[in-house]
């Protein structure tokens, strides 16, 4: 039987290929519930699920608050604007007394990296990093690998684009890290201020011309421009963005006739990509968005219900 022994998922890093292909199996088997008439199942009756987002969320947030209600646990959200964090409490203070209250589970999304890390040292309760800083975001991950193999049937050998702010963006490196652990091969793009010195080290090529990039890919996935990350002008304005490296039909055809195109969002429409594109044929952006309750769901299950903990 295969096994998911972790306490907490806290990065992409941890997890083996066995791990992350059980992750996906879990998916493929929970995502129906979600098109039922009826979508509930009691696996996960009496545990409980705290979602702590101390940074703005729309998709993280809904898809975990959905996959733990479908799976019946009881859920309590928090925000750090609604939370007495705003009277100067901290972080780990916060976190103790929401241990005190014994939950099962305290899933985290927080603007500093390593704020999930802290946490597992000091509380009982399993964590999930739903993206920390610019460290990890490893639950997005797992859904674009799921998005993935769904559309490609496979991993392994699939040449996949990643195109954007790669320096600020937690989405890229637990894509990196996951893509390479399963045999993808990896190129990234964007402005030369966007490209941390030595990624070459995770195993990617690196170039600066979006056309290069996407040439003859399988896969073409694009980052949102982090502004609120960047503490200094990394280019001269988002129109220059738009035109050197916004994804349109033109630079899109220069792919595989099959290409898929994924987006994490939130989207920035004009500038990392045209409405033509996001909307367009190629377009998986939705799908991402379905398969992220299903690969939620499999996480608490495997974590607090099923083979794991
Ligand atoms: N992809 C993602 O993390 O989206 P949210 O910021 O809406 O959660």
């Amino acid at each position: 039987m295969r096994r998911f022994d972790h306490k907490d998922l806290l990065g992409i890093g941890q997890l083996r290929v066995e791990d992350i292909e059980l992750v996906l199996d879990t998916a493929g088997s929970l995502k129906e519930i979600s098109e039922r008439d009826i979508k509930k199942v009691p696996t996960l009756r009496g545990k409980s699920v705290v979602n702590f987002f101390y940074e703005p969320s729309t998709r993280t947030r809904t898809s975990f608050e959905m996959a733990a209600k479908r799976l019946s646990a009881d859920t309590v959200s928090l925000s750090a604007t609604g939370s007495s964090m705003v009277k100067g409490e901290t972080l780990i203070d916060t976190a103790r007394d929401l241990q005190a209250m014994n939950p099962d589970l305290i899933v985290i999304k927080h603007s500093s990296s390593g704020a999930p890390h802290l946490l597992s040292n000091r509380v009982e309760a399993g964590i999930i990093n739903a993206g920390d800083g610019i460290n990890e975001h490893p639950t997005q991950a797992l859904l674009d690998l799921y998005t993935i193999r769904e559309k490609k049937s496979k991993i392994k050998g699939l040449e996949v684009a990643i195109i954007g702010d790669i320096s600020h963006s937690r989405v890229a490196r637990s894509n990196i890290i996951g893509l390479i652990k399963m045999g993808a091969e990896v190129t990234v793009a964007g402005p030369p201020t966007m490209i941390p010195p030595a990624i070459e080290a995770l195993g990617v090529k690196v170039t600066y011309d979006p056309a290069e990039a996407v040439k003859d890919k399988d896969v073409v996935m694009l980052l949102r421009i982090q502004l609120e990350r960047q503490n200094r002008a990394l280019f001269p304005g988002l129109r220059e963005y738009a035109s050197f490296f916004g994804m349109n039909s033109d630079v899109l055809s220069l792919a595989k006739p099959d290409v898929i195109l994924m987006h994490p969002g939130p989207m920035n429409r004009g500038v990392e990509v045209t409405s033509e594109v996001a909307d367009g044929p190629y377009s998986v952006i939705l799908a991402q968005e379905a398969n992220g309750v299903a690969v939620r769901m499999a996480i608490l299950y495997l974590l607090i219900g099923g083979s794991g903990n």
